[in-house]
């Protein structure tokens, strides 16, 4: 086994894990093919919280069926939530696979891959719950200056809707003193930049130290040296005036927030087992931006989730319309086997849900670029990440409240010099989901 190739589907959580996947596979002597046609190791880290995660796994897949049969014979690994989901079921669909894996045991790949190798038998191994955090593995960061850091992992929420506390298991947070050291060595390596990951941010600690933490976190993270601080995800019914109130004085954590708000209708928050209501979460959005005018807001939802009337709808309009948001992933709802909604019935007609969902994206483009056009003629500081995918004449970076900025590079100057390092761009022009500046 000399080389290997990774995919990654699905959220955070999965592109850290991936991380660490591969800086145990580099750890072991391999190193990255360019394609899954040239690597002796292929490993899947998957999604299931959406049919179409699945269906994009079983494509893929599938389609290296015909390495197999071309005399090459490298191992194929499927992980992550699919993987802890179905276990020896996979092998059903996709016999071709080699390694099954689950979300419990990242650590286990190079052993697993290696009995397969030397029994020539598919092999699978499923955990119940993890005895560590992937933390402790080596890794292998996309950037020198950005950093995944899980603070916690699973879910107890159970929104009836999601697969998520299936495959990822009971929360459970990693003590203060862990993340803390961690963010500290990653500062002394030059790390900008981590971004805290958890399924549900705000309730943080809960299970260590009978109460959450994580406003408390924010600040002793923000003291460590690095110089900007993310987080996702934040669950409406659990941040705390404490929380927004440690967001606002703490000029390292940046004033972007992500607040899922899944619907706007009372009766539909109530199916989906969310916690709060409509009045509820309009109060938080109000307290963030009392504190924090210039605040970036993004969020989730979902439509079409079973016995969405048109009012119901509405009402999730309405809150669109409210909440000045930045950014909105906009979601068809899709039935999880095995969750409490998939046994409901009563879903709406699918030429329904689909103009509904055209509605709700044009209300989200207009908010979007309403709060672009307020940057107009403001300078700010943008961590460059790159060259721009569409020009590459241009340098393209992320402001505190995580817009991107497109900037001409500036001449005399290579993209090496200034990828990975903070620079002063004045926007000149707003599209909804960019923004366009020049130095200085
Ligand atoms: N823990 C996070 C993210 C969970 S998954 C949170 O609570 O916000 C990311 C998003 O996928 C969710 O916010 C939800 O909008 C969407 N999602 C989850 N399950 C879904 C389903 N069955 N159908 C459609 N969208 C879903
Ligand atoms: Fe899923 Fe709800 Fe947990 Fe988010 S909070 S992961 S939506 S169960
Ligand atoms: Fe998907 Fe698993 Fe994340 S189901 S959204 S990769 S926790």
């Amino acid at each position: 086994m000399k080389t290997y190739f990774v995919r990654t589907f699905g959220c955070q959580m999965n592109k850290h894990d991936s991380e660490r996947i591969v800086g145990m596979l580099e750890s072991q002597g391999l190193s990255r093919a360019e394609e899954p046609d040239s690597a002796d190791v292929i490993v899947f880290n998957t999604c299931c919280v959406r049919e179409h995660a699945d269906e994009r796994l079983r494509g893929q897949v599938s389609s290296l069926k015909r390495l197999k049969t071309a005399g090459a014979t490298p191992l194929i690994a499927v992980g992550g939530c699919i993987g802890q989901r179905d276990g020896e079921r996979l092998l059903e669909q996709l016999p071709h696979v080699d390694v099954v894996f689950g979300t419990h045991n990242l650590a286990h790949l190079p052993a697993l891959l290696e009995s397969a190798r030397a029994a020539r038998t598919p092999v699978v191994e499923v955990l119940e719950a993890s005895a560590d955090f992937a933390s402790d593995l080596p890794s292998k960061r996309e950037h020198d200056w950005h950093a995944w850091v899980p603070i916690m992992v699973g879910c107890d929420n159970f929104c009836s809707y999601c697969i998520v506390p299936f495959v990822r298991g009971r929360e459970r947070s990693r003590p203060f003193e862990q993340v803390t050291r961690e963010c500290e060595k990653l500062s002394s390596e030059g790390v900008l930049e981590v971004t805290l990951l958890g399924q549900n941010v705000n309730s943080y600690g809960r299970d260590l130290y009978g109460e959450p933490r994580f406003a408390d976190l924010l600040r002793a993270v923000a003291a460590t040296g690095i110089a900007r601080v993310r987080f996702v995800t934040s669950h409406p019914k659990d941040i705390s005036p404490a929380t927004i109130e440690a967001m606002a004085e703490t000029p390292e954590v940046c004033q972007y927030l992500h607040l899922p708000v899944q619907s706007g209708s009372d009766r539909i928050l109530e199916a989906m087992n969310r916690g709060y209501t409509q009045a509820h979460y309009m109060s938080v959005v109000e307290s963030l931006y009392d504190r924090m005018p210039e605040l970036a807001l993004s969020t989730d939802v979902i439509v079409g989730f079973p016995g969405e009337t048109d009012d119901d709808f509405e009402a999730t309009m309405e809150v669109v319309r409210q909440a000045r948001y930045d950014q909105a992933f906009t979601f068809i709802y899709s039935p999880r086997e095995g969750t409490a909604a998939a046994r409901l019935d009563d879903t709406p007609p699918r030429e329904v849900t689909r103009e509904r969902f055209d509605a709700l994206v044009q209300e989200v483009q207009s908010s979007a670029l309403r709060k672009n056009v307020a940057y107009v003629g403001s300078t700010h500081s943008i961590l460059v990440e790159g060259l721009s995918k569409r020009d590459d004449s241009m340098l393209s970076g992320r402001t505190a409240s995580n817009k991107v900025v497109h900037a001409p590079l500036p001449p005399g100057t290579s993209v090496e010099s200034l990828a990975g390092r903070f620079a002063d761009v004045t926007i000149e022009e707003a599209q909804t989901w960019f923004l366009l500046g020049r130095g200085g």
